[in-house]
Parts: structure tokens; sequence; C-alpha cells
């Protein structure tokens, strides 16, 4: 097993997504116990703050994001906490920074290291060179690396190779929080943990498979870094590939990082080049989201701009077990509802006994809600009660496990909670391996080429909605509809 880590070193630490997510969830882990003792958590960035103003940043940016019932180990994580100033595109910084993180505090002095880079990826390379100058990448120290990484194929790889310049694939832990979502793992357990599913898991009972991430927010505070990327590269390439490549994957022969990254990679692979009347994007007017009024997306970003912010997507895993069964895949800002659910809709009974009585027979679906609702909803047909004097009349039935109600007193964790856990100890199997990224941007990369060669750009829509109409036509002419 991996050495744990007991001293962690954030860079951005002053930054958004430490303030939101990551430093709420070490505070969360803490007051559960679940941090080694002795850990210790150095914070950087360029701001030339000191030890306490950092912990006071800290100290505001839990108490706003973090429940108060689950913020009961505040004082003792803060403890934790020290800062030092770093300007990351020199090497100067680094000593000193090495010495702030100091030797290892456990009792054998053999702990780990843990390095997490929240920061823009163009910091990368010349953190990585840093880290190296100032002796941060022995073979105790892991590092993980916050999305995004590379915006197509070749930057990623440039990324990959100056990370591989200083560490080796086991010590790299990218990030992609959806696996850190315990409905996404649940995925799995749904699969592999029954022995209901497998058997009809193919091409065989499939007819297809939906997912969606909706949401509902706009551009936010990140209106540079959006505009760049677009809905494709910001939520396709990455979280939507992974629910893809759990949904379709073989099954592993153990939870582990090799066995579990391996199956994945090979039905990421597995993709087919995708033809441009299958993709559909559109980017958001002005509209309505919950009732209020909302600006359009050139609005909001104040100038007039291509980058689209919804995606549709019909694709085909080509291998034994998918063939022919297509894979819908949507996602969007300012939708009508924020909702990632995968849906299975298998197909209809080979010979319906009760054709010609009214019985209004659908086939089996098996819907997965992983956010905002944490649910498993299997749609079965059961019969009507009632004499059936004009026939048997059935009627479709839920059979829906609500996994807060399943699990009473678990309360929800922040995906990031997970995936620190597994960096400090050392657990790669949430972590996306480098041939899956790069299966994934070749795949984004020749939809975006197919884009480009047939001019298509992005189609209007009311904000509020669920995306352009070419959207909803493009499973309704294989006659399937979006779930609702
Ligand atoms: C991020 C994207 O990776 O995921 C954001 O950059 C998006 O644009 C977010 O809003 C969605 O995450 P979640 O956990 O809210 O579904």
């Amino acid at each position: 097993p991996a050495i744990s880590a007991d001293r962690l070193l954030l860079f951005g630490a002053t930054g958004d997504l430490a303030r939101r997510m990551l430093l709420p969830s070490l505070c969360a882990l803490d007051a559960d116990g679940l941090l080694p003792e002795t850990l210790r958590i150095v914070g950087t960035a360029r701001s030339e703050i000191g030890d306490s103003e950092f912990r006071d940043m800290a100290r505001e940016a839990l108490e706003k994001f973090l429940p108060a019932e689950r913020r009961g180990g505040m004082a003792t994580f803060l403890n934790r906490l020290s800062y030092q100033a770093l300007d990351a595109t020199t090497l100067d910084g680094f000593v000193d920074l090495a010495e702030k993180v100091g030797p290892s505090t456990s009792k054998d002095g053999e702990g780990g290291l843990a390095i997490f880079l929240s920061t823009a990826p163009s910091l990368f390379g010349p953190t990585i060179a840093g880290l190296q100058h100032a002796g941060l990448t022995g073979d105790h120290v892991r590092i993980g690396l916050e999305k995004p990484l590379g915006t197509d194929l070749d930057s990623s790889c440039a990324i990959n190779n100056a990370v591989a310049e200083a560490f080796t694939e086991d010590r790299i832990f990218r990030i992609d929080h959806y696996l850190g979502k315990e409905t996404v793992q649940n995925l799995l357990a749904l699969r592999f943990g029954n022995i209901l599913f497998e058997p009809i898991w193919n091409s065989n009972y499939i007819e297809h498979v939906q997912i969606t991430v909706g949401e509902t927010v706009g551009l936010e505070s990140r209106v540079g870094y959006y505009d760049d990327s677009g809905a494709m590269r910001d939520m396709v390439q990455n979280h939507m590939l992974q629910l893809l490549a759990l949904v379709a994957m073989e099954p592993p022969t153990s939870f582990d990082a090799t066995a579990v990254r391996d199956e994945k990679v090979k039905a990421l692979r597995a993709l087919r080049r995708v033809a441009a009347d299958e993709t559909v994007t559109g980017q958001y007017s002005r509209g309505a989201v919950d009732g209020e009024a909302v600006p359009g997306y050139d609005d909001e970003l104040g100038k007039s701009s291509d980058t689209e912010t919804f995606v549709a997507i019909k694709a085909h895993v080509d291998n034994w077990r998918w063939k022919g069964v297509p894979f819908y895949l949507r996602t969007g800002k300012r939708l009508q509802e924020r909702v990632t659910e995968i849906v299975v809709r298998f197909r209809s009974v080979p010979h319906s006994i009760f054709e010609g009585m009214g019985s209004g027979m659908q086939p089996n679906q098996l819907l997965i809600g992983i956010q905002p609702e944490e649910n498993i909803t299997l749609s079965l047909m059961a019969k009507v009660p009632g004499l059936g004097v004009d026939g048997v009349k059935l009627r479709q039935v839920p059979l829906e496990i609500t996994m807060p109600d399943a699990f009473v007193g678990q309360h929800r964790r922040i995906a990031y909670e997970r995936l620190l856990l597994d960096l400090i100890q050392g657990d790669q199997t949430l972590f996306v391996r480098r041939d899956e990224v790069e299966a994934q941007w070749q795949w984004i990369d020749a939809i975006r080429a197919v884009w480009e060669e047939a001019g298509i750009k992005p189609k209007p829509y009311s904000a509020g909605t669920w995306g352009p109409n070419a959207a909803i036509a493009l499973t309704e002419r294989d006659g399937v509809s979006w779930h609702d």
C-alpha cells in the first residue's frame, strides 16, 4: 500500500476552488477524524499574505461553504494550516516553500507529501520545474492535477509530458470531480454488486442510453475560461465521458486502480468517430430560469461569441457488447433544470401476450439519478387492479430507491472529500489515467474538427429550456424522446 501523506501542499490556495471545495472538504474530513493526525497543510499562491491571514480567509470560506453541522473540527483544522506566498514562474521561491513544507512529521519520519495543483494549467510546467529545483519531487511525493488538463490532445500531451518529467504515472492523480460523487461510484456498485443487471447489460437487451448533465447556472464568474472552453471541453471531455465509460465498460477484475482504469480506457477507445449530423450545439439567449429573467450568453459575456453552451451527441461504443446501441449525451448551461442522470432504456419484450387488450406496454427503464436527487428508479410493468372485463391493463410503475432514505444518518459528502482523502492515502482508483485523458481528447478533437469542417455554429436556445430544437430532433428521428 502507498505511504500516507503527512503534508499536503496546496497550490492556488486562495482561489475559488480552494475556498468553495478544497478547504471545506478537508475540514469536513478532519471533523470526521479522517485526516492523519499529524497532517500539516501548506497553502501557496501569489497573494502576499501570512499564516494568520490565510487562516482567516480559510475560516471565512468554511463559514460560507461548509454547513454548520460539519464544522465541528474547525479550530483543529485551522491549526493545521500555514501559508507561503510564491510566484510560481520564478524558481527562487520554491526553496523557501520547501522549507515551509519541511520534513515528514510522522513518528518514523517516512510520511509522504501530497501536492495539489489548482492553478491555471499554464503554471503547471513552471511549477513542476520549481518543485524539481527545490527537491519536492522524490518517490514519496505525489501530485494531484485539477482540470482543465489542456484544450486538445496536443496541449494535454504537453502538460502530461511536463508532469511526467518529475513524477511517474503512479504518483500522478488527475482529478475528475464526478468520480468523487457518491452516486457515480454507486454506478459500479449497481452494475457489479448485483447479479441482476450484468446479464442484460448489452445490445441484446438495451435499446439506448441517455446521459444528461443539465445546469441552470450561466457563466458565473468564469467568463474568460468558459468562453475559451465551451460545453464540449468543459463538460463532455471529462465528466460525461467518465460517466459513459462507467456505464459501458466491461467488469473489472477488482475495484483496483489498474483494473478499473484498464476497462474504462477500452470503452473510451471504442468510441466511434461522430458524424456532423450526430451532434447539436447551442448557445443560450435571453430567457427565464426558475421564474427569473436571465440575460443571454453574449450579454453576460459582453461581446458576441461562437462558444457553445450546449452540446448533444449521439455516440456509439463500437464493441461486441454495445453494437448498435446509441448513447445520447446532452449537457448545457441555463437549462430548465439542474439534473445529472443516466437513463438506460431496455428493449420491448419480444412477444407481448397482452397485445390487443389496450395493455399499455412500455419497455423497462433504469434511471440513475446522480444529482440533485440521488436515486435509482426501475420502471416495471404491473397490472392495473380490476376485473379486466375489457382486457388486462398494464401500467408502468416505479420501483424506487432514494439513497438518503436507504442510508439514513449518512451525510452527503462533497466529491472532493473522497478525492482528497485518496490523494493523501495514495489510492488512484478514482483518478483519471493518462491514456484515458488522451482517449477522451482524441474523440473530442475529432468532433470539433467535424464542426470546423462543416461550419457548424451553435444554435440559439432560450435560457430555461432544454436546448435547441435540433437536440430534440436528434433523438426523435430515432423514435426516442429525451427523458423528462
Ligand atoms: C466543472 C465545470 O468541471 O463542473 C463547470 O467546469 C460545471 O462548468 C461543474 O458547472 C459542474 O459540477 P457539478 O458538481 O456542480 O455538477
